[in-house]
């Protein structure tokens, strides 16, 4: 049963880019409230979070950094977190939620399916959450959706499959500054190199998560997953970004390519491409078998748009759902939230 007396009430944990994006899209939502704010950034703790998130009124709630004060005094049905991409950081974050008997859903790209890389994180979380009767999702466009769930109901039309590739093809130009540099744009070759030695560019984190989630729902068991290290996309002619220009010669962005293997045989291939001189981007599932299946997004989807719209869209069928640590392929098919989000909490009790 949910505890939903009136409003869906949320917490937001993180109030970066995604977290603030993700505080609006609720703005918008009937049915919804957000009923407090935890970040670490000494640029908004103590605002309230209409100033932090721009819109022209306050909203009542105060951006605090003593998240265990605020979790042990505020009723709430969820919290959605978005901080960083590794759960060994935001392990103690989430956990602290599920203690206090919160529901959580987060943007960490590890949290996806962590059962492979991180078991026993995962299964302490798993019990974590058991235990405090509450449910814990990992989501957003990828991992969350394009590399993993979307492959993964497409395979429900084949009666075998021998291999599936995804490919996610991102024009990078027009995207928010601190994504463009993350991939290295306007960086010499060399530049990219430190910077892929010292971590300082990761490539695309859930490439590991996306390949051991659709295995897992294959029932393969993989021998290996191999991860490449991101390589450079080098910029033939100039190229004028949002951010930067990027001289012929330089980086205009990067490719991450993810392997999934079987006895040496390559099952499972993603890769993930994102640069500035993309001219059509697209996402793409290709899945050989019976029958074979090639299915394309042309324009690719908006990764932050997407991102948003998925955590927003999953929070009633998270309340809803059986506690636990949880993925994707455990949830109710996605769907849009349109209406008052309470409509969707009442078809989806049990
Ligand atoms: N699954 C997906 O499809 C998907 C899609 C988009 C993004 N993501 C992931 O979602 C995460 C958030 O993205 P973003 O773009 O919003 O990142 P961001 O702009 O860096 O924002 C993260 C925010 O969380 C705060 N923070 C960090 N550690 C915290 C802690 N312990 N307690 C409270 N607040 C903390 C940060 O404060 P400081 O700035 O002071 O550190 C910052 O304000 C990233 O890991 C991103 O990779 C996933």
């Amino acid at each position: 049963m949910s505890k939903v007396s009136n409003r869906v009430k949320i917490i937001m944990y993180g109030l970066g880019y995604m977290g603030k994006e993700i505080a609006k899209l609720l703005l918008k939502k009937k049915g919804v409230e957000i009923v407090g704010a935890i970040d670490i950034s000494k640029d908004i703790v103590g605002k309230d979070l209409g100033e932090v998130l721009g819109v022209k009124k306050d909203l009542g709630v105060t951006v605090t950094d003593d998240s265990k004060s605020l979790l042990s005094k505020v009723e709430s049905d969820i919290v959605a977190h978005a901080t960083t991409s590794y759960l060994t950081q935001t392990f103690s974050q989430i956990s602290e939620c599920v203690m206090e008997g919160f529901n959580v859903i987060s943007t960490c790209e590890e949290l996806s399916y962590p059962f492979k890389k991180h078991p026993e994180l995962a299964n302490k979380l798993d019990r974590l959450a058991k235990e405090n009767g509450v449910t814990v999702l990992g989501t957003g466009i990828n991992p969350g959706f394009l590399m993993d769930t979307l492959p993964i109901v497409l395979t429900g039309l084949c009666q075998d499959v021998k291999k599936v590739k995804v490919t996610r093809m991102m024009y990078s130009g027009n995207r928010r500054i601190p994504f463009q540099k993350k991939i290295g744009t306007g960086l010499s070759p060399n530049e990219f190199k430190q910077k892929i030695e010292k971590k300082e560019i990761t490539g695309h984190v859930g490439l590991n998560e996306s390949i051991a989630h659709i295995a897992a729902a294959l029932g393969w068991e993989l021998e290996k997953i191999v991860e490449e290290p991101p390589e450079p996309i080098i910029a033939e002619k100039e190229l004028k970004t949002s951010y930067t220009t990027v001289k012929r010669g330089q980086v205009a962005g990067l490719k991450s390519v993810g392997r999934g293997l079987i006895q040496g045989r390559e099952v499972i291939t993603l890769e993930f491409i994102s640069h500035a001189s993309v001219e059509e981007p697209y996402d793409e599932v290709i899945i050989e078998g019976t029958p074979s299946i090639h299915e394309k997004i042309i324009g690719g989807v908006h990764g932050d748009l997407g991102t948003v719209a998925m955590v927003v869209n999953m929070i009633p069928k998270v309340i809803n759902a059986r506690p636990g640590l949880l993925t994707m392929r455990d949830m109710p098919l996605p769907s849009a939230v349109l209406e008052d989000m309470r409509i969707y909490l009442e078809w989806e009790t049990p």
